[in-house]
């Protein structure tokens, strides 16, 4: 029993955590706890009564003595005695704004509950899982909240959302409604954050929390390059094995906002959910207004734990169960090889030279449609340009397929250029206000699909490129932000609801390809990783992480990104050199140990190879796939890390007795020491033999003192460790 209910206390365990609330005077949800297993249910001394600040106040049915504003709260409300940042802000008919939230009832149900309309975990087939539905009633209206946590007990994991229901006679208007609270009674919390921008996605910052709010508010309309909606709280002396740590979530592609306030007694609040600027739904009478879902978890030993607790979770959950046994192809995208300069002859040339090689998809990206040779024109006119593929798409995927290659393509099916013949029959499709002129982005603009003809089109177009020709991959890119947001079917009052529709309309148009096309495969991409989160994950299990393909680079943007992401949703390529965003030269086995950590693949001119590297081309073909399962589902560690300097990182098999260790030396030092290793992932009582050097190790030795990794002569030099253990 997952959810256990008793005297007013709410005790959710999973299999080395618990989270804790109870019905405290009045009705109030007061939160009690969360980490690792305690075993009392009642933990209400958490919050003795105690009269802390003169200047307080109170609704006038409960006692001074109980303030709302001193006591960890479950989900809390604008507009009554809570003076913090709050959760939920909501507009009565009245013009009103305040909510005094009491607890209404309670119910478990087994398995999940499914987020409408929106991504959301997944039972997949596994077992051990319950939701718990608390109402809360507002005590002068009739809105209710009905907060959803649904316990994965397996993976140390509780996921939540929140739908406003409102069953009074007037429309109400949701302006807030995080999907996410939890109330510390302390704030001894470092806060890790993924920020970043193009190119430069998802590095780690780490700084303590402080009196005030903390957070970011992000209104691009996507998720953006420069907030991630993953985040963490840790212990202040925590590091990748040991100490506290929190990882959360939120299932979401849109506008988010997180929001950490330290208060002054040192309580720290964490609120996540969609960014509330500008943003207001109406929810009429009858009807609910549905958060987007949030995961957390707690890990006891160190932000290593929480990561793979979260890569387990998103790959048993969150990616759909179709994706849980398939090894996804290693691929070939032409972009960085030719650009928009490509024909016909030349990526079946591709196709044939990534058959010899061991390559298994080619990915057409941008310039196949319309007249594009550049990034000015044609989006929205999805009609393969047959000048330079003539025949079209049948006859280049047949052409690619005769190679023995399969065939993928890239589209932008959310944009529209000015100059498109889309534009010319539909100018009022792009995204605009009546009277202001449109913000231009990479030359183009952004199509209404809150509108349903625009939905309907870009569903058609679609369908009929990946239904005209044998395409098995679909790169779904989205290279610009929302601006100027606004619709023309919405009316005056309801255009706080635009960015939110926008992404459920994003969320619609994919659930209907994935299911008219059940076997293609999905590359979201946005500029690179600008739309990198679990919403998307939840439609396909792989994303573009960053236009930046520099090896050295990448190790930064893909380190930060395992924090919160499994290695096996992160697209990942060996590119030329010099690089083409950083003119760096780095050989071309380290780009491979690089690119290894994530969806593999190559992004160069694979027709211009020399002989060598042609060999060496092959052989990381094999290596990968003979250590696919092990890299894309076993436990991944983050190892040594100096940054700029070198970094190191392991796969463990689950019975751990198999581990892959990967190391890049970035820079080299005169005279430097050797390195040591320190491999957490061994099991202490099993012994290991390293298959290149047949040197035997105990697990407590590779915990305790680790690899020894000789001095190294040059920079961006890379190693291979691979250790099994010997059956005794
Ligand atoms: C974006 C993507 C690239 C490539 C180009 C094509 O920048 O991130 O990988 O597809 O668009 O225009």
């Amino acid at each position: 029993m997952a959810i256990l209910f008793k005297d007013g206390c709410f005790k959710l365990d999973t299999k080395n955590t618990t989270y804790s609330f109870k019905v405290a005077k009045f009705g109030y949800i007061l939160h009690g706890y969360y980490g690792k297993t305690v075993s009392d249910i009642d933990l209400g001394y958490t919050y003795p009564d105690l009269p802390r600040s003169y200047v307080a106040s109170v609704p006038e049915d409960t006692s001074m003595l109980f303030r709302i504003n001193d006591a960890p709260q479950e989900y809390s409300a604008y507009g009554i005695a809570d003076f913090r940042t709050t959760a939920l802000r909501i507009k009565h008919f009245d013009g009103s704004r305040a909510a005094d939230l009491r607890y209404f009832s309670h119910e478990i149900i087994d398995g999940v509950v499914a987020v409408k309309e929106l991504p959301h975990a997944t039972q997949n087939g596994f077992s051990d899982i319950e939701t718990l539905k608390v109402v809360l009633k507002d005590s002068a209206t009739d809105v209710f909240v009905n907060m959803y946590y649904t316990v994965f007990e397996q993976t140390d994991v509780i996921a939540r959302f929140v739908e406003i229901e409102n069953k009074g006679d007037n429309s109400v208007f949701v302006e807030k409604a995080a999907s996410l609270q939890l109330d510390f009674n302390d704030s001894d919390y470092d806060f890790i954050t993924l920020t970043g921008a193009w190119a430069k996605e998802r590095h780690v910052g780490r700084r303590p929390l402080v009196m005030g709010t903390q957070g970011y508010s992000v209104h691009t309309g996507t998720t953006s390059h420069q907030y991630s909606t993953f985040f963490a709280l840790c212990d202040k002396n925590a590091d990748e094995n040991m100490g506290g740590a929190y990882g959360f979530h939120l299932v979401y592609s849109g506008n988010h906002k997180t929001e950490i306030e330290v208060d002054q007694f040192g309580s720290a609040r964490v609120l996540a959910g969609i960014n509330d600027e500008g943003f207001s739904w109406e929810v009429k009478s009858g009807d609910k207004f549905v958060t987007p879902e949030a995961f957390m978890t707690y890990s006891n030993n160190g932000l290593g734990q929480m990561s793979r607790n979260l890569h387990e979770f998103i790959i048993r959950h969150i990616f759909r169960e179709k994706w849980h046994n398939v090894r996804r192809p290693l691929l070939i995208n032409n972009w960085e090889a030719t650009y928009f300069d490509f024909n016909y002859e030349k990526l079946v040339s591709l196709a044939e030279t990534a058959g010899k090689l061991g390559i298994e998809l080619l990915v057409m990206d941008d310039g196949w449609f319309g007249k594009r040779e550049d990034d000015k024109t044609s989006l929205g006119d999805w009609i393969a340009n047959t000048e330079k593929l003539p025949g079209g798409l049948e006859r280049l995927a047949k052409g690619v397929n005769e190679k023995g290659v399969k065939f993928g393509i890239w589209m932008e099916p959310e944009m529209i250029s000015e100059d498109s013949d889309l534009y010319r029959a539909h100018p009022d499709w792009a995204i605009s206000i009546p009277g202001r002129a449109k913000s231009i982005g990479r030359n183009q603009y952004v199509l209404d699909i809150t509108r349903d003809e625009v939905k309907q089109y870009v569903i058609d177009a679609i369908s009929n490129v990946i239904g005209g020709a044998n395409i098995e991959y679909l790169k779904w890119d989205m290279n610009r932000y929302l601006t100027e947001a606004y619709s023309l079917s919405l009316g005056k009052d309801n255009q706080g609801e635009f960015y939110h529709r926008y992404v459920l309309a994003v969320y619609d148009i994919l659930d209907v390809i994935i299911n008219k096309f059940p076997n293609l495969l999905i590359e979201h991409c946005s500029g690179g990783g600008g739309r990198f989160d679990t919403g998307m994950l939840y439609y396909s299990p792989q994303i573009w992480t960053s236009d930046d393909t520099d090896a050295h680079e990448r190790i930064e943007v893909q380190r930060g990104t395992s924090m919160g992401f499994p290695v096996t949703c992160m697209g990942s390529h060996v590119s030329a050199v010099p690089n083409h965003q950083t003119g760096r030269v780095t050989p071309l086995n380290t780009r491979g140990v690089v690119a290894y950590s994530g969806t593999f693949g190559y992004e160069l001119d694979i027709t211009a190879l020399t002989d060598e590297e042609r060999e060496e081309i092959s052989k990381q073909c094999e290596f990968y796939k003979e250590n696919y399962w092990l890299i894309n589902c076993g436990d991944y560690y983050r190892l040594n890390y100096v940054p700029g300097e070198f970094s190191a990182w392991c796969f463990a098999s689950k019975d751990k007795k198999e581990i892959l260790i990967f190391g890049v030396q970035l820079q080299a030092g005169a005279n430097d020491a050797n390195r040591f290793i320190k491999i957490p992932a061994a099991e202490k009582s099993m012994r290991y033999v390293d298959d290149s050097t047949n040197q035997t190790y105990f697990g407590d030795t590779l915990n305790n003192i680790g690899l020894c990794m000789p001095y190294q002569f040059g920079e961006r030099t890379s190693f291979i460790c691979h250790l099994r253990a010997i059956e005794e």
